[in-house]
């Protein structure tokens, strides 16, 4: 039978107290989906789920567990009746990745490989996986098709393309499983109530929540890695996505795999691309002044450009992300002076009962 958010089935969200997870979470909740999630909390804070709970009025199904941790997974698959899971949990940092590359593999891919051995038993068969853009490495055509060839440069990158794979093998062995692979270009921006965004720990790797943090007074200035590239101003392109545009993507899929469609590869993404400098100046204009920045050397393992086509996704999902740029910066600029320090400073811990 098909399953809908009036059903009374539940959809667990792995890695839900994330920044995209608890975006997605909220939307989810708007749209009236039961939801249960489940965080180890390792790069979050319980504080997200309250915030999502301040947002819509709705209580957080909420354990914490780690994806690694069969038992604890069986103990939520027993006690809700779930049909379909939208997988976020994994480590995503790139430089990190290069250091401990076991970590990264044993988690995210022996992490996925447990989740999916329990779904199985549970006769659980459909997923919405975290993939990225990474994926394409250093991509020959711009903008990107899904049909372009894949292949990454780092261990994290490795990690989504494995995933991939394993699930796009366990659809074809295994007819009744369904996995939409969602390739994310670059999330960015906060919620617009102000009152949730990603809440970075230590210095933070990507650019926006970088410039955020140059804009309050946290860091000096932005380095920025690169004027060289063949682009209008020598700066790296990237394909920056609102948030929540994200989220709803996630949203259009869930419904995508209602209608067995076997393993389903999409971008995320606008379809519009932006330089460094670019995004220097649009998060500028909504602080209201200039940001200092320097020119660095290239960081290793960048590409010139990473540009979604999105058709597909627009198409066959009847999704397109809609929020502007300006939009983008300002949400993020708002999130930032609201909660100067993140969630830090609440409670990071969820109560006894989780
Ligand atoms: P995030 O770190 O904010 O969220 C991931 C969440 O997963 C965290 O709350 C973390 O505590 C949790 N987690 C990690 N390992 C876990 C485990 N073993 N068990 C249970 N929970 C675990 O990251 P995000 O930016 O929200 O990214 C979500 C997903 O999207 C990740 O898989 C990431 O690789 C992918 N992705 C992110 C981006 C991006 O730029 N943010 C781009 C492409 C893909
Ligand atoms: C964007 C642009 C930098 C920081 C990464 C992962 C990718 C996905 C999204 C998780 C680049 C430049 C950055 C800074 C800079 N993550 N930059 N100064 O590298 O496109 O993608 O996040 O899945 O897999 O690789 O994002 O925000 O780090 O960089 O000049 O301090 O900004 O060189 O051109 P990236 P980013």
């Amino acid at each position: 039978a098909m399953a809908t958010n009036s059903s009374g089935k539940f959809v667990l969200v792995t890695g839900g107290a994330g920044y995209i997870g608890s975006h997605t979470v909220v939307e989810l909740l708007n749209k009236d989906y039961n939801v249960v999630v489940v965080d180890n909390l390792y790069n979050s804070s319980y504080e997200a789920i309250r915030r999502i709970e301040k947002i819509s009025g709705k209580k957080v199904h909420f354990f914490q567990c780690d994806i690694l941790d069969g038992p604890g997974l069986r103990k939520v698959f027993s006690q809700f009746d779930i049909y379909s899971v939208i997988h976020f949990a994994g480590l995503k940092a790139v430089g990190e990745s290069t250091q401990i590359p076991l970590d990264y593999y044993h988690n995210n891919i022996t992490g996925t490989i447990t989740l999916l051995q329990v779904m199985k038993e549970f006769n659980v068969k459909n997923i919405v996986f975290s993939s990225s853009a990474t994926v394409y490495g250093d991509p020959p055509i711009i903008p990107i098709p899904e049909t372009c060839p894949t292949g990454s440069t780092n261990p994290y990158g490795r990690t989504k393309l494995f995933i991939e794979h394993i699930l796009r093998d366990l659809c074809v062995a295994e007819k009744d499983w369904n996995a939409a692979l969602l390739r994310y270009f670059n999330p960015a921006g906060a919620h617009p109530s102000g009152i949730m965004g990603e809440n970075p720990t230590g210095i933070p790797n990507n650019l926006m929540p970088y410039l955020a943090q140059v804009a309050i007074g946290k860091r000096e200035e932005l380095s920025v890695f690169g004027n060289d590239y063949k682009t209008k101003d020598g700066t790296a392109i990237r394909d920056y996505i609102h948030v929540v545009d994200l989220s709803l993507g996630h949203l259009a899929a869930l419904e995508k795999l209602n209608t067995k469609p076997g393993c389903v590869e999409y971008n995320l993404g606008t379809g519009h691309g932006s330089t460094v400098l670019e995004m220097v100046a649009a998060f500028s204009k909504a602080v209201g002044r200039d940001l200092p920045y320097k020119i660095c050397p290239r960081r290793a393992g960048d590409v010139t450009n990473l540009t979604a086509d999105p058709r597909k996704a627009n198409t066959e999902l009847n999704w397109k992300a809609e929020i502007s740029l300006e939009e983008m910066c300002q949400s993020l600029w708002t999130w930032q002076t609201n909660n100067p320090e993140g969630f830090e400073g609440c409670d990071p811990n969820p109560p006894a009962e989780c």
